[in-house]
């Protein structure tokens, strides 16, 4: 089969297209033949060896290495422990590694089956991000019906289906934050009640002045550096803040006792930890799918590119080129 390996860290420039060996499913695995292929940023991370760094070091990579966490595709074949009924089915699969391949592993209890005229390519941009979004939601706080949310860069990836996911869970008033007028309306279009930009500095007001001087109940903080701070001037009584990324660095270390007086809590997220609770990943998988079947969620595919072109995607991701999901089709 073909498929995309690198034998250093480096520049996409590491990123070889070769022949390997098919993969045999073990116990509990699927083994899919792959017909679309999502790319995401941590898959460049792991190429580019950060997570093999001391300071930033999140479980490591070993060399050499197929990278990629998501697909759709057919089973094959099916492991000791998982029902024979699986092989021929279409499915999107959320697995930590060896996406980048016309075939691949994932574990059947990550996977959910799809209808057999469900959107390939769209489905395929969806496990990473749209589990991320839907966890943050459902596992580390429970948004309940009517609640206000505000996400931070809403339109990226995890953002613009954060936004839709916590409208489609019956969130009251949802507000996202992006950095231009264009990625604003966009976020209005995807059903946010109001965007503002993060660069002025009393965007924090503007949220307090939407939600009649409460504060939102839930925010999705990915950003960091200020912001993190500033998340506490519009977070009301009873309010969750969860975090997970910063994509402008770390903020300033927080003294807990300031989450007292309004009785709020601070809550990390990170979705390789999730793979110890496969029901919860399922559950993310079966929800999206459903939606975007239905059409209620939107994916935001920007591009496909063969997979032999794959490090072509990642420098189109690395120098923020492209607005929505990379998808890398395995037959060309
Ligand atoms: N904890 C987890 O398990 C987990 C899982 C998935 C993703 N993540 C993290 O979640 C964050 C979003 O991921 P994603 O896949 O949605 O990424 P993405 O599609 O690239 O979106 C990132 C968003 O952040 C905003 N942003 C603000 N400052 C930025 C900066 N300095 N560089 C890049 N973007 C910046 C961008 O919006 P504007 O340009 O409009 O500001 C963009 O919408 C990342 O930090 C990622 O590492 C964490």
């Amino acid at each position: 089969m073909k498929a995309i390996q690198f034998t250093s860290f480096g520049g996409p420039e590491v990123l070889s297209y070769i022949d390997l060996p098919k993969p045999s499913p073990a116990q509990g695995e699927i083994l899919i033949e792959t017909t679309a292929i999502g790319v995401n940023f941590p898959d460049v991370r792991e190429r580019m060896g950060v997570y093999n760094q001391k300071e930033t070091r999140v479980g490591g990579v070993e060399l050499p290495h197929v990278t990629g966490l998501q697909v759709v595709g057919h089973v094959v074949a099916a492991g000791d422990g998982v029902a024979r009924a699986m092989i021929g089915r279409k499915v999107m699969a959320l697995m930590k590694k060896g996406a980048y391949a016309q075939f691949a592993l994932a574990s059947a209890a990550t996977t959910v089956t799809l209808r057999p005229d469900a959107d390939d390519v769209a489905m395929a941009s969806l496990p990473c991000q749209g589990a991320t979004a839907y966890l943050t939601l459902q596992a580390s706080t429970l948004l309940r019906a009517g609640e206000s949310v505000l996400v931070h860069g809403a339109a990226g990836g995890v953002g613009s289906l954060a936004v839709q996911i916590a409208k489609a869970l019956g969130a009251g008033t949802v507000i996202g934050t992006a950095s231009s007028d264009e990625r604003r309306a966009f976020v209005r279009d995807i059903g946010a009640d109001l965007a503002i930009g993060y660069e002025d500095p009393n965007w924090p007001r503007t949220v307090l002045d939407h939600t009649q001087g409460r504060g939102v109940d839930v925010i999705l903080e990915s950003i960091g550096g200020d912001v993190f701070e500033q998340n506490f001037e519009c977070l009301a009584r009873f309010g969750r803040h969860i975090v997970f990324g910063s994509t402008r660095g770390p903020g300033n270390p927080i003294a807990p006792r300031r989450l007292m007086t309004k009785a709020q809590s601070l809550t990390g997220f990170y979705l390789p930890i999730f793979f110890e609770t496969p029901e919860l990943i399922s559950r993310a998988l079966a929800f999206l799918a459903d939606r975007v079947t239905g059409g209620s969620i939107k994916a935001n595919v920007a591009t496909v590119l063969p997979l032999s072109r794959a490090a072509e995607a990642h420098r189109m991701l690395q120098a923020r080129q492209v607005q929505g999901a990379i998808i890398l089709d395995p037959a060309t």
